[in-house]
């Protein structure tokens, strides 16, 4: 894995963006990969920002996020997708049919995940995957295990997983689903690139083990070990070993 250190979330933010621009320079048609949270929000910032600056048009650009909230619809500002519409689609203008998404109101959540499975193989796949990870080592919603999901499912998130949505959900983890649509492992790993954001000294120890420890689902990122294209976007406090 590559491993690029920041000083801060900031600047994590500002580079990875500047990268993605170049890609979308390069491939107009771009198929991205893309996480919510707290950790991409200067990421976000900083693209819609560079996006403008160097004039480049997403007309062509089609995304699939990662997960999306289990009996959480859409339209609901709770959603992963309002996250979306609010941090980047919107200020874009992304056409709506660019736009991969799980919707986690679907009447059948099976029926759901072979849909968003079938949508990434129609578009060609993914170019450029792009990550947050969990202070416990999960990538979207591929909590530790005893076993992982190889392809998009429908997951039981951890408890130490609700409470750090709590945020999006006025901070009130009661509210937090406990359930998640998520793409699997094998779904991710099969993008071409992988950048993996991580900030933060709560991460230090996710990020460690995903990059030097043995490959476990006990720590779900540590399979990106596997993948031959792997970018990590540090800052110095997720960095510290
Ligand atoms: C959430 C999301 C993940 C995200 C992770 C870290 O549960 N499903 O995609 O990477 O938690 O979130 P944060 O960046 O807020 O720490």
């Amino acid at each position: 894995m590559i491993t690029h250190v920041f000083p801060t979330p900031q600047a994590v933010g500002t580079a990875l963006a500047a990268t993605v621009v170049d890609a979308i320079v390069e491939r107009p048609s771009l198929v991205l990969g893309l996480p919510t949270g707290r950790t991409p929000l200067p990421f976000y910032d900083a693209l819609r920002r560079e996006s403008v600056r160097r004039a480049v048009s997403w007309r062509e650009v089609r995304t699939f996020n990662l997960d999306e909230f289990v009996g959480v619809p859409p339209t609901d500002a709770e959603s992963y997708r309002a996250y979306m519409t609010r941090e980047l689609f919107g200020p874009l203008g992304l056409p709506a049919a660019h736009i991969g998404f799980l919707d986690g109101t679907a009447p059948d959540l099976e029926r759901e995940c072979e849909r968003y499975e079938e949508a990434i193989r129609a578009a060609g796949g993914i170019d450029l995957m792009i990550l947050g990870i969990g202070a416990n080592g999960h990538i979207g919603f591929n909590e530790p295990a005893a076993g992982l999901q190889a392809r998009t499912h429908r997951a039981r998130l951890e408890p130490e997983t609700r409470a750090s949505n709590a945020a999006q959900f006025g901070g009130d983890v009661a509210r937090v689903p406990r359930e998640a649509l998520s793409m699997g492992m094998a779904t991710i790993c099969q993008a071409r690139a992988v950048a993996l954001m991580a900030t933060g000294a709560g991460k230090a120890a996710a990020v460690r083990g995903m990059r030097d420890g043995a490959i476990t689902a006990a720590l779900p990122a540590s399979f990106l070990q596997l993948h031959p294209s792997v970018t990590l976007w540090l800052d110095a406090a997720a960095a510290t070993s």
